[in-house]
């Protein structure tokens, strides 16, 4: 997805420069060594599975915690050094926290006090900017989790940031919550906001997002277009056939059609192009195996991860799905 990007000074500094980013709790080390730059305009999602070094890193990008080593810089600025490093920044992490017993609107009254009168004035743009403006006079305790995660970004909009960092915004919400989750980045986006998020959801990141990196055991395991990623990682068909064994010696001859396995009594490959799933179509056909499901998998976030790890066995052993055999040729 193309974002407008906001501004045309492309010798700013980037709205984020990460280098080098390292925390370590005693032994374990949640962020090991990341890179990376968020440029004006973006969306960018921050991928990777529970425990993968997340929160950890969006909290040093928010200057909530001190880096072990490396630097991050927010609009060339360091949050470290300076609160100022944070005057067009907003967002959160994990999850917002309100006073639960008071109204959505007190709270985002008193958040705004602290910006000052400004900030006052754009309480009712910012509720009715995530559609709470009906339910503004309600207590947040009786919020449900997708209003509180609106709310959250609201408080974010009072403060006019350049630069919206949130954690797992659409965690944990429904299909209609997650819609509306993703309607609204994509306003913050055409608003002209850049936008940092963090997601354990590939489908989620690449609806939403133009650039991503993919964290994995605290390290960056890819940074870029998921599209890119994907023609990388190949097509995976799945085939059921009136005779799966005739059809498994047919793939296995075949041109074009590589990483054979059957799993969960599926036939599973991946197809160098669309010519070779047609030419393996027509060759089951006059085998006599004739096919029920010829279909394209939808590519996971752990495909993904396996095809950046390939050849790293102890990676790839580790996560090994126990239903999969592969097929020798
Ligand atoms: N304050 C802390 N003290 C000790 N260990 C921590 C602390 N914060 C995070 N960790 C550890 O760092 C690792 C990364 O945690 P983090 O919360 O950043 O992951 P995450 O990618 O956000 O995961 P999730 O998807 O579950 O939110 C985990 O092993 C976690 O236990
Ligand atoms: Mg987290």
């Amino acid at each position: 997805m193309s974002v407008p990007r906001r501004g045309s000074d492309t010798d700013a500094p980037p709205p984020v420069e990460v280098r080098g980013l390292v925390k370590r709790y005693g032994e374990l080390t949640a962020v090991d060594g990341v890179d990376l730059t968020v440029r004006a305009g973006d969306v960018y999602g921050y991928l990777g599975p529970n425990g993968a070094g997340k929160t950890t890193s969006l909290r040093m990008m928010l200057g909530l915690i001190r880096p072990t080593s490396g630097s991050v810089r927010l609009f060339g600025r360091d949050p470290q050094q300076s609160v100022k490093a944070l005057d067009d920044v907003a967002g959160f992490v994990e999850a917002p926290a309100f006073y639960a017993y008071l109204t959505a609107r007190r709270n985002l009254e008193l958040l705004a006090a602290y910006d000052g009168d400004e900030a006052r004035s754009r309480v009712d743009h910012a509720l009715a900017t995530v559609e709470l403006t009906g339910r503004a006079r309600d207590r947040v305790g009786g919020y449900s989790h997708g209003m509180k995660q609106r709310l959250g970004i609201a408080a974010a909009l009072l403060r006019e940031p350049k630069l919206m960092i949130l954690d797992e915004p659409a965690t944990g919400l429904d299909p209609a919550g997650m819609r509306d989750m993703r309607q609204l980045i994509r306003g913050l986006a055409e608003q002209g906001i850049t936008v940092v998020l963090s997601s354990h959801l590939l489908a989620e990141v690449e609806e939403l997002c133009n650039r991503v990196a993919i964290v994995r055991e605290g390290r960056i395991v890819y940074e870029g277009m998921i599209s890119e990623l994907k023609r990388g990682a190949g097509t995976t068909y799945r085939l059921a056939t009136t005779d799966d064994e005739r059809a498994l010696a047919v793939c296995r001859a075949q041109r074009g059609i590589n990483d054979l396995r059957v799993q969960h009594q599926r036939i599973c490959f991946t197809a160098s192009g669309e010519a070779a799933v047609a030419e393996l179509s027509q060759a089951l056909v006059e085998a006599g195996a004739l096919i029920h499901t010829l279909a394209p998998e939808t590519v996971t976030l752990e495909d993904l991860f396996f095809s950046l790890t390939e050849g790293r066995d102890g990676d790839r052993m580790a996560s090994e799905d126990p239903d999969s055999v592969e097929v020798a040729r």
